[in-house]
């Protein structure tokens, strides 16, 4: 996009100051939902056929059942020694039963694999092996939900080049990512895995993933295909319970949940994968209208479509399917190509075809598919092209990984309070920090949920260790884990009432005290204190749903006891999910969320605690004051009697839209984030109230660093129509930039926005604009933006 443009007001403004020449991610850029999608061509190097032709040949020589094989993806399991599968699984590999497998990494134990299936089985076929690389193969990136709150698409894109350059090296050539469900529930524990709440954000995180992970041509031997889950709708699970039902409008569905699959498919995504959940009625694994009516005839998809985890059996459970069988039938016949773990096409789809429930032509179709992406990952040419030892000591767990997987962390961590600039420490006037909590000294969750292969035990980094690299002999450290940071007591898979008195992390109250006791007596004899709390990891991701979002076990009560001490109380979060920090908010004086944070985030948080680098992440999804006002998001409807609307004349202050024992706002809204420097916002401009049908418009506002540090700030763009056929959103992030501000630096930030921009699905479902007033907002945050008004027209 160019800036600059050759107005009068811009040369004006260009004379005034600085132009900026970073692009800003706008709406239109990543959301065009009526686009085609074409697979590139490669170069298939060492085939003397075209590729349909190759296929055509090997689809003619395939038995039936060589055909169905293909549809097949076992998973591996990982015991102590790492991955491994057992002879039943390797049998089935030499029997042409399986087109993929995954859970099952290394370059010489895929090798083993491969072999079986080349050299050991008729036509030779080899198979794909996949893993969930979400947040790094082994050198750990932060947790999904953590890298979006960088809002740093280029970092979010080499995170994903460098899991996919290590995953490959170590036998990977597919991963199941990115996750592009959109969430609104914090009770959900896959918000970790997510990357928030807004549409554009989601699209442009995930398209930058996937470009990260595919490159350019995913038959180079540091790239890997990528998919595109959970499709569709699974982020909306009812209640925040994990696999629950979902129950969304078409608009929506079309207005919010579609849209970054469309992006990921324009972006040349090669596999979906369907969600568990049953959308309106219809579960996606069995649903036509999704998977062939949407993905593949009207957006052109041409890759291969694989199921999540024995999703095609759980039909039967959701009521849709009478038995496996019919499962199969409606699975296969609805769209999905690849069948993960269940084996119901393995044992239904020949007896379906015989009896003409299923066509051949459909089973050619999804064959065809998935060769198609064997060839292109260039395995046809050579099937060991992943399995190279070499390759994997060279490139796992280098320096430069290690270095990038810190840059990423710090970039996620977000402010949220920061009173009196408490933070960052001054270690020039301080002898002493007492660190305080189960996460300040712990390995095993800060590397978070899906962690793909990354090690827990010797190589993350902890923030103890972080802080003591840094700080020398100079200021002393003492640690206490004072808290348990999982639930006290047992609460899942209950049999019965009687379980719940089963304390699950072994302690006593008297252990617990002992704790608490141990962490004040440092906390005395220190200058500052700093606590590091959270979630144990297992507490999100999948099957990881809370009723609470307060921080478990005995943490609030070691806050408290800390608190009564009346010195510098710093709170580290390390959760997949938005807490609530109520308490803390109003009792600590600075809050530094950093997710989790991955193999280098102990460094990255003492980075941000000392000073060494000044923290810029904003929010990618609201954060509640509890749980109750869930599900709170930031572009919601304004409704008939909005808060704040009261007129005492028909509408008194009780009867508008609200609680009676909370405020409607957030504890931290969609965008929020501090930064040790202060950025002021001049009051913006535009270059016209009107925008004509193939007009633009530019909105330009100053931001300069009004403090004496230098640092980074997400420029925000929202939009509002007044009026529409669908009721508009309050605010809808339209566009955002990220920018480096020198001390005392002002920039001229531009943004340009076009009717594009100002699309929606209207009352008729067709995509496009109506005519009619606009808001116009730019600011740091969602909730702090000034506000101009232009006209769409005719
Ligand atoms: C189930 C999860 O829902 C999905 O995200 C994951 O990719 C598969 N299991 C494979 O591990």
């Amino acid at each position: 996009m160019n800036f600059c443009i050759k107005t009068s007001y811009c040369a004006l403004v260009f004379l005034f100051s600085q132009c900026i020449h970073a692009n800003p991610t706008m709406f239109s850029d990543v959301i065009n939902p009526n686009s085609n999608q074409e697979l590139s061509q490669n170069d298939w190097r060492n085939s003397s056929l075209s590729m349909d032709k190759f296929i055509d040949d090997l689809l003619e020589k395939m038995t039936l059942d060589e055909k169905i094989g293909q549809l097949d993806l076992q998973s591996g399991y990982r015991g102590v020694t790492g991955p491994f599968v057992n002879a039943a699984y390797e049998q089935q590999i030499r029997n042409g039963n399986v087109g993929a497998i995954f859970n099952a990494y290394g370059a010489e134990f895929g090798k083993r694999l491969q072999t079986i299936a080349v050299e050991q089985t008729r036509l030779g076929i080899p198979i794909i092996m996949g893993h969930d690389v979400i947040h790094g193969h082994k050198t750990i990136f932060p947790q999904s939900i953590g890298e979006a709150a960088s809002w740093d698409l280029e970092a979010i894109r080499l995170s994903a080049k460098i899991a996919a350059k290590e995953a490959s090296a170590d036998g990977i050539m597919w991963t199941f990512a990115p996750v592009a469900d959109i969430v609104r529930d914090p009770r959900w524990g896959r918000v970790s895995e997510s990357v928030g709440e807004d549409p554009l954000l989601t699209s442009a995180i995930s398209v930058a993933r996937v470009k990260g992970f595919q490159g350019e041509d995913i038959s180079l031997d540091d790239t890997i295909m990528a998919t595109a889950k959970h499709f569709v709708g699974y982020g909306a699970s009812q209640a925040g319970r994990d696999y629950n039902s979902t129950d969304i409008s078409e608009h929506s569905l079309w207005s919010l949940y579609l849209l970054p699959f469309k992006a990921m498919l324009d972006a040349g995504v090669t596999t979906f994968m369907t969600g568990f959940n049953d959308l309106n009625g219809t579960p996606v694994t069995g649903n036509r209208y999704l998977l062939e009516d949407v993905l593949r005839d009207k957006w052109g998809f041409k890759g291969f479509v694989v199921t999540d985890y024995t999703a095609v059996k759980e039909l039967v459970a959701h009521g849709y399917a009478k038995d496996e069988k019919h499962a199969a039938q409606l699975a296969f016949n609805g769209g999905a190509d690849m069948d993960m773990v269940g084996q119901t096409y393995l044992k239904y789809l020949k007896l379906l075809i015989e009896e003409r429930k299923v066509s051949e032509a459909r089973l050619n179709g999804a064959v065809r598919r998935i060769l198609e992406m064997k060839w292109r990952l260039g395995l046809f040419a050579d099937p060991y092209r992943y399995h190279d030892d070499k390759r994997a000591a060279q490139r796992i767990l280098t320096k430069e990984n290690l270095a990038a997987a810190n840059d990423m962390a710090r970039r996620s961590m977000v402010l949220l309070k920061n009173h009196n600039q408490t933070l960052p420490i001054d270690t020039k006037k301080i002898n002493s920090i007492a660190l305080i909590g189960p996460l300040a000294d712990n390995r095993y969750d800060m590397i978070g949920n899906w962690a793909g292969a990354g090690d827990r035990g010797a190589q993350p980094v902890t923030v103890k260790e972080g802080l003591e690299s840094i700080l020398g002999e100079d200021v002393t450290t003492r640690y206490a884990k004072g808290a348990t940071h999982s639930y006290l007591l047992s609460h899942t898979g209950m049999s019965s009432l009687m379980d719940i008195d089963v304390p699950v992390s072994g302690q006593t109250v008297q252990d617990l005290q002992t704790e608490i006791d141990e962490a004040l007596k440092i906390a005395k004899e220190s200058d500052v204190v700093v606590m590091v709390l959270g979630e144990d990891q297992r507490m999100s991701g999948e099957a990881s749903s809370r009723t609470e979002l307060s921080l478990p076990g005995n943490q609030q009560v070691l806050m408290e006891a800390l608190r009564s001490l009346n010195k510098p109380l710093i709170l580290v979060v390390m959760s997949g999910r938005p807490n609530d920090l109520r308490w803390a908010d109003s009792n600590v004086d600075a809050i530094l969320h950093a997710w989790y944070p991955g193999t280098m985030g102990g460094q990255a948080v003492a980075d941000v605690l000392l000073g060494k680098y000044n923290p810029a992440g904003k929010l990618p999804m609201t954060f509640p004051r509890t749980v109750g006002q869930v599900p709170l998001f930031y572009n919601h409807k304004n409704t008939g009697r909005p808060i704040g609307s009261a007129n005492p004349a028909h509408t008194p202050a009780e009867y508008t839209s609200r609680y009676d024992d909370s405020l409607n706002s957030p504890l931290y809204a969609f965008g929020h984030g501090l930064s040790y420097t202060q950025f002021e916002y001049s009051p913006p401009i535009l270059s016209s109230e009107k925008l004509t049908p193939k007009g633009e418009l530019t909105i330009t506002v100053q931001v300069t660093n009004i403090g004496d540090r230098k640092g980074e700030e997400v420029i925000q763009l929202y939009t509002h129509q007044k009026v529409g056929s669908i009721t508009r959103p309050i605010k809808e992030l339209k566009g955002f930039q990220k920018l480096e501000f020198a001390p005392g630096e002002t920039k001229n930030v531009k943004f340009t926005l076009t009717p594009a921009d100002l699309a929606f699905f209207r009352a008729d479902m067709t995509w496009g604009t109506e005519p009619g007033e606009f808001d116009v907002m730019v600011g740091g945050a969602s909730n702090q933006v000034q506000t101009l008004a232009f006209t769409l027209t005719d």
